[in-house]
């Protein structure tokens, strides 16, 4: 039987792996989903199959009740809330490898170094990602201040916590019987998984998210040592690797490092000094669409606003208008545009844009200066021309979309307000740029009107 459950495992491995891949592209990403999950039904299977852990109906009890929570959370929440059901979800991963840890030791007290190490692994970083990922979902949902909170001597409380958790995990492993010190770790981990993510930003939030997406692969990869788990180990290691290559990957696009999200809190020492100068100038749909029936290449490039006003349908309408009046018509997409990773292609996908429409910010920035009218649908920061001209802007050096080199800018959105970092935006004062002012959907709506 137990061999049995290992291939049950390499299958699931095989599964979790190839639908990992299938992820890499908005084409396969649904079916990349389906195949992981068929992966994670075969091991729950295999692990209840192949060992006596507890109770069947108890496990059966378990997977009804957090599929109907999960399936409902899922389905119900709005794509724009998404990073905050994530962070929640990454919390109780963690608080399930908190809880495992514990066990492995509550019911198996007599295991060796190595195990102990373990357990206290999956404690301590299962620990830090749940209250982390709590403190996080407090601040995306601003059911808790999302500014960084800072205050004298936090670097030393900090450390006092760190060397708390260090010297219990190791008197801990001298000394387990009992299991005393495990409660100093247990509580010691909550408590520094609060103090890590309170001084970072709400802006940074989605970047501490994957951050914490990873760290809860990491306490599900120690679980897994500390239960003897295999697939609990390959699975941790994947979520682990890929949710920090994840960060990697958001963090260039804004062009910091993780030390510098971590550390130093959103744009923190630089305030911008210039102010902006020039005039806005509005547009109605009736102009809009007479500049936009001469075009014959238009880009978009849509960012939060489009997310918000739920524009996608609307946005692919009027593209199809403007090919079919000979334009060719390609989407920008700013990789941390949104807030999170990916959220325009998945919106785009949803309205059936082709795939082959959507560029990604290095492949159209070279063609922006052949681009007749570049639309801007409800973004701000991912287009704004300040990161590259203004070296007292705090996202000076962010690599943004560069529409103001098109022909004509359009940009959609409701007022003169800010997008996420807070700043104001050159972009909308430049020569050629005309601001469409609206709700994103009613402003498409009008543009697409005037066009049937
Ligand atoms: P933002 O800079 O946040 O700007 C969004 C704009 O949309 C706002 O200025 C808002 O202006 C407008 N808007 C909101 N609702 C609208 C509606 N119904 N109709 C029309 N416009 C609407 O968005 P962005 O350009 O996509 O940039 C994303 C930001 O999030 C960046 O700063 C990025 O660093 C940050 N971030 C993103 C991620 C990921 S993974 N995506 C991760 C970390 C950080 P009005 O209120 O005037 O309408």
């Amino acid at each position: 039987m137990d061999i049995l459950t290992q291939y049950a495992y390499i299958v699931s491995a095989g599964l979790f792996i190839y639908g990992l891949k299938q992820l890499s592209s908005p084409a396969t990403a649904r079916r990349g989903n389906a195949i992981s999950s068929l992966g994670m039904l075969i091991a729950i299977v295999a692990t209840l199959v192949g060992q006596d852990i507890v109770d069947f109906q108890w496990i059966a009890i378990g997977i009804v009740i957090g599929g109907i929570i999960g399936g409902t959370a899922a389905r119900m929440v709005q794509m724009t809330k998404m990073p905050e059901m994530v962070a929640l979800f990454n919390g109780f991963g963690g608080m399930a490898s908190l809880l495992v840890g514990w066990a492995a030791f509550a019911f198996r007290p007599d295991v060796g170094t190595f195990t102990l190490v373990t357990i206290i692994l999956s404690i301590l970083i299962g620990g830090v990602t749940f209250t982390g990922s709590m403190i996080a979902y407090g601040k995306l949902s601003e059911r808790i201040s999302s500014a960084a909170l800072i205050f004298s001597g936090q670097q030393v409380v900090n450390s006092l916590i760190v060397l708390g958790i260090v010297g219990s995990s190791v008197m801990f492993c001298l000394e387990p019987s009992g299991g005393g010190w495990l409660f100093w770790v247990i509580g010691l981990s909550l408590l520094f998984g609060i103090m890590v993510v309170i001084p970072i930003g709400g802006a940074d939030m989605p970047v501490v998210i994957s951050l914490l997406n990873s760290y809860s692969g990491l306490a599900a990869c120690a679980a897994g040592f500390a239960v003897d788990n295999n697939i609990l180990i390959v699975a941790g290691a994947l979520v682990g690797a890929s949710g920090i290559i994840l960060t990697q990957v958001m963090c260039k696009a804004m062009n910091r490092s993780l030390t510098n999200v971590l550390f130093s809190g959103f744009g923190s020492g630089k305030v911008e000094t210039s102010k902006v100068e020039g005039e806005i100038k509005p547009i109605i749909a009736e102009d809009a669409f007479y500049i936009l029936e001469a075009a014959s290449t238009v880009a978009i490039v849509p960012g939060y606003g489009m997310a918000v006003a739920q524009a996608q349908h609307v946005v692919k309408e009027l593209a199809e208008l403007l090919e079919k009046n000979g334009a060719e018509v390609s989407f920008g997409i700013h990789p941390v545009a949104g807030r999170m990773p990916g959220h325009m292609n998945v919106l785009l996908a949803e309205a059936d844009v082709p795939y082959d429409q959507l560029l990604e910010m290095d492949e159209i920035n070279p063609r922006m200066e052949n681009v007749d009218v570049a639309i801007v649908i409800g973004a701000n920061d991912v287009v704004n021309p300040a990161a590259r001209e203004n070296e007292s802007s705090p996202i000076y050096g962010m690599p943004v979309i560069n529409v103001d080199h098109a022909r004509t800018v359009f940009v959609l959105k409701r007022s003169m307000a800010s997008g996420f970092a807070g700043i104001e935006n050159p972009l909308f004062y430049k020569e050629n740029t005309r601001m469409l002012f609206g709700d994103a959907k009613e402003s498409i709506a009008g543009l697409v009107r005037e066009f049937s």
